[in-house]
C-alpha cells in the first residue's frame, strides 16, 4: 500500500484511476432473499419536522453534529465549531416538550486549523427504542434545525435490528459517492465500519472531507461504529480517528449491545494476543443471543491481500467456541462469502468507495466478486439475513444466517 501512496502523492492521475472501480455486479450469488427498501431517515425526519440540516447562521460550525456511543438510555453528540462559547444541546420529543439542555465540552482533539474545537454534549436519562430531537444551540439560538435520532432497543427486544457494514470507503472519489447514495435506500438504524474509513492517510483532513463531509446526514441521525484500518493508522497510529470518534473501551477494540446483538470491533493494526483474551471475557460475559465480530484484516479472503492466517490461527478458534455467528472484514476491495466455518459465517466486506481489486476463489470460497459495495443485514428471531448490494442499488448476494 505504500507505494501506492507514493505512486498517488506523485501522480494525481493515477490516484484517481486507483479510486474507481466495478460499480455494477456483473455475476450474482444468491438472490432468493431480497432486502425491503426504504429510506434509513424518513422515519426520523417526519417525527422532528425537519432534515436536521445545519442553519445558515450556523458559519462557525465547520463539523455537523453526529452521533456516538447511542445506546438504550444515552449518547454522544460531536461537532466541530470555531465559536465554542456558549454552545449547548436542546433534547425535546417529537411533539416539542423540551427534556433536557445539556452543556458542551470542549476536548483536544485533532483539528484541521488552530481556531476549530471539538465538542462533545453526553445526554443521559433517555429511553430504550424512543425517536428524540436534538438540535445544537448557541447561547439559546439554534444552529440547527431538529435532528431525529432513535435509542438503541433492549436486550429482550422482538422487533427486527437493521444494520448497515461497509468498508475501505474512499478518499471522496465518485464511487463512493454513488454508494453513500445508494445506501439511502435501505432502512437500517446502526452504521458498522470494517476499516480504513479515511484514505488516504487517516489525516483530519482526510476525516473531514472524505468521511464527514460525505455521511453528514446518516451520521447526525445514526449512531456509527467503525474499526480502524491500516490507512487509519498511516497517521500517529490512528489518532485522528480515535479523536474524531468517541467509540467505547480504547476505542482501540470495543463492544456494545444493540437489542438482542452483542457486537465486538477488533482492530487488526495492533498485536492481536491482548485482543483476544480481551473478547473471550467479553464473550463469554455476553448472555445475548447474537454475536457479531467485525475487523479490518480479513480471517479468510481470496483477494489481493489474501487471508490473514495469523488472525485466523488466534480467532477462529473463539469465534466457535463462543457462538459468534457473523464476522465481517474488509481490506481486500471485493465482497466475498466464505463458507461456513466451524458454524461461523464470514463476509469480505471491502468495497466501500476506493476501487475494486480482481478476487479469486479458494476451497472456502461460497460467492466472490470484485464491486463497489455495501451489506445490508436484518437480525429478527432466529435468523440474520444479510444482503449485498452494489453501487447502482442492485442486490447481487444474499444469505441466511441461523442463530445456532
Ligand atoms: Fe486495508
Amino acid at each position: 500500500m505504500k507505494s501506492t501512496t507514493l505512486v498517488c502523492s506523485l501522480l494525481l492521475t493515477g490516484c484517481l484511476t486507483n479510486e474507481s472501480g466495478n460499480l455494477s455486479a456483473t455475476t450474482s450469488g444468491d438472490s432468493t432473499h431480497p432486502a425491503e427498501r426504504g429510506s434509513p431517515l424518513a422515519e426520523l425526519r417526519a417525527a422532528c419536522g425537519a432534515q436536521g440540516a445545519l442553519l445558515p447562521t450556523a458559519t462557525a460550525v465547520h463539523r455537523a453534529p453526529y452521533l456516538q456511543q447511542l445506546t438504550t438510555h444515552s449518547t454522544l453528540i460531536g461537532w466541530v465549531t470555531t465559536e465554542p462559547a456558549g454552545e449547548s444541546v436542546e433534547i425535546t420529543r417529537p411533539d416539542g416538550e423540551v427534556l433536557t439542555t445539556a452543556g458542551a465540552e470542549r476536548r483536544q482533539s485533532a483539528v484541521r486549523t488552530a481556531d476549530e474545537n471539538q465538542m462533545w454534549t453526553t445526554v443521559d436519562g433517555l429511553e430504550p427504542d424512543t425517536i428524540y430531537c436534538y438540535r445544537v444551540l448557541q447561547d439559546g439560538q439554534p444552529l440547527t434545525e431538529r435532528i431525529g435520532f432513535r435509542t438503541a432497543p433492549g436486550a429482550d427486544s422482538v422487533r427486527p435490528v437493521r444494520v448497515l457494514a461497509f468498508g475501505d470507503s474512499g478518499g471522496g472519489g465518485s464511487d463512493q459517492l454513488a454508494l453513500a447514495a445508494e445506501m439511502l435506500d435501505v432502512p437500517f438504524e446502526l452504521i458498522i465500519h470494517t476499516g480504513d474509513v479515511a484514505y488516504d492517510n487517516g489525516t483530519i483532513a482526510q476525516f473531514e472531507d472524505n468521511v464527514f463531509g460525505v455521511y453528514t446526514e446518516l451520521f447526525r441521525h445514526l449512531p456509527f461504529y467503525p474499526a480502524a484500518g491500516n490507512h487509519d493508522y498511516e497517521t500517529m497510529r490512528g489518532a485522528p480517528f480515535r479523536d474524531v470518534f468517541a467509540l467505547p473501551g480504547t476505542e482501540q477494540w470495543y463492544s456494545y449491545d444493540w437489542g438482542p446483538v452483542h457486537f465486538a470491533a477488533l482492530d487488526t493494526e495492533s498485536p492481536i494476543g491482548p485482543q483476544v483474551e480481551w473478547l473471550a471475557a467479553d464473550l463469554a460475559a455476553s448472555s445475548l443471543p447474537w454475536k457479531i465480530v467485525y475487523l479490518h484484516k480479513p480471517p479468510y479472503s481470496s483477494g489481493e491481500h489474501g487471508s490473514d492466517l495469523g488472525l485466523r490461527t488466534a480467532l477462529a478458534p473463539l469465534f466457535a467456541r463462543h457462538g459468534v455467528q457473523l464476522v465481517l472484514s474488509g481490506h481486500d476491495h471485493d465482497y466475498e462469502r466464505i463458507t461456513p466455518q466451524d458454524g461461523v459465517a464470514y463476509i469480505v466486506t471491502g468495497g466501500g468507495g476506493r476501487g475494486t481489486r480482481p478476487v479469486g476463489t479458494s476451497p472456502f470460497t461460497a460467492f466472490a466478486t470484485d464491486v463497489i459495495h455495501y451489506v445490508y443485514f436484518e437480525v429478527s428471531g432466529d435468523q440474520l439475513v444479510l444482503h449485498a448490494i452494489d453501487a447502482t442499488g442492485a442486490e447481487f448476494d444474499s444469505v441466511v444466517v441461523p442463530r445456532a
